[in-house]
């Protein structure tokens, strides 16, 4: 089974959808089979693969509203393993609407459910509030990754993001993980970067990732080439990170596993 991973924060602007693009387009170059779901109504991740509206057949407009199957709304990428889902509500307020307004928390959870199996990993990007979809998001995934700005008022949305995220897993996804939180737009030149990593670093302590992403014009170019940074110039600062922050997801989840191994072996001996 594969692994569902949000890419989420309630703060807009921080990364998620970069962090959403590269972080998976790494993971298919890896090796991964990768699918990106994007939930957010503003969402422009179609833009990224250089889709345009009248390119997508269906996407989460249809998964919340008239319950096709998923299959239905998978897009390809130019990367042989990488797809994705687009948010396909364009500018109608009527779609906005009832996507917003759908009531039921566990939609996106059972259409992944239906191909859980046939990838590696699930990526799905939030939209930066903690809404309906987020919810939705998160009672889906197994674990989250939350960008974090590297700017003065880094951790002071972090507060309600952590007790929404409380109150949810021991609501309805007591499973969910933090698979870490991750410094974005990183610059080391600048003094402030240096103390806020600091901070954010000894405040969450070993739940920050190693890798940081810096600030990098190749990340912001994505959208306007149309294809992730990996395709765009793979040697740049902004595609490295993304490669090796999936590098380090890819190895924790191994040693969570073994970890668990080790602890049922335990159990078995005892
Ligand atoms: N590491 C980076 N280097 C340079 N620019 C970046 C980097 N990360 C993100 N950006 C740019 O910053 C802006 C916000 O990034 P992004 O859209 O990924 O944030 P977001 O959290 O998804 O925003 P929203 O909450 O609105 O969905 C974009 O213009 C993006 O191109
Ligand atoms: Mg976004």
């Amino acid at each position: 089974m594969g692994e569902i991973i949000a890419i989420a924060s309630q703060k807009g602007g921080v990364g998620k959808t970069t962090t959403a693009v590269n972080f998976g387009a790494s993971l298919a170059q890896l090796g991964y089979k990768t699918l990106l779901v994007d939930v957010d109504p503003q969402g422009s991740i179609a833009t990224s693969f250089g889709y345009g509206r009248y390119d997508i057949r269906a996407g989460i407009l249809e998964i919340f509203t008239k319950n096709i199957p998923v299959k239905e709304c998978i897009h390809p990428t130019e990367m042989d393993l990488f797809h994705f889902i687009p948010s396909n509500v364009w500018s109608d307020e009527v779609d906005r609407k009832s996507l917003i307004g759908a009531s039921d928390n566990s939609i996106l959870k059972n259409a992944l459910n239906e191909i859980v199996d046939i990838y590696d990993y699930i990526i799905i990007d939030c939209p930066p509030s903690l809404g309906n979809l987020t919810f939705n998001a998160l009672i889906a995934a197994h674990s989250m990754i939350v960008p974090i700005q590297c700017e003065y008022y880094a951790l002071k949305a972090l507060g309600r993001f952590l007790k929404m995220t409380r109150n949810l897993k021991i609501e309805y996804n007591p499973d969910l993980q933090y698979r870490g939180f991750l410094l974005t737009m990183v610059d080391m030149r600048n003094n402030l970067s240096k103390r806020v990593i600091n901070k954010v670093r000894y405040t969450l302590q070993g739940l920050v990732f190693e890798t940081m992403i810096p600030r990098n014009i190749r990340l912001a170019e994505v959208p306007f080439y149309g294809k992730p940074a990996y395709l765009i110039d793979r040697s740049s600062k902004g595609a490295q990170s993304y490669l090796k922050l999936a590098k380090e997801v890819v190895e924790q989840g191994a040693k969570q596993k073994q970890q668990q191994q080790n602890e049922v072996a335990e159990v078995v001996a005892a």
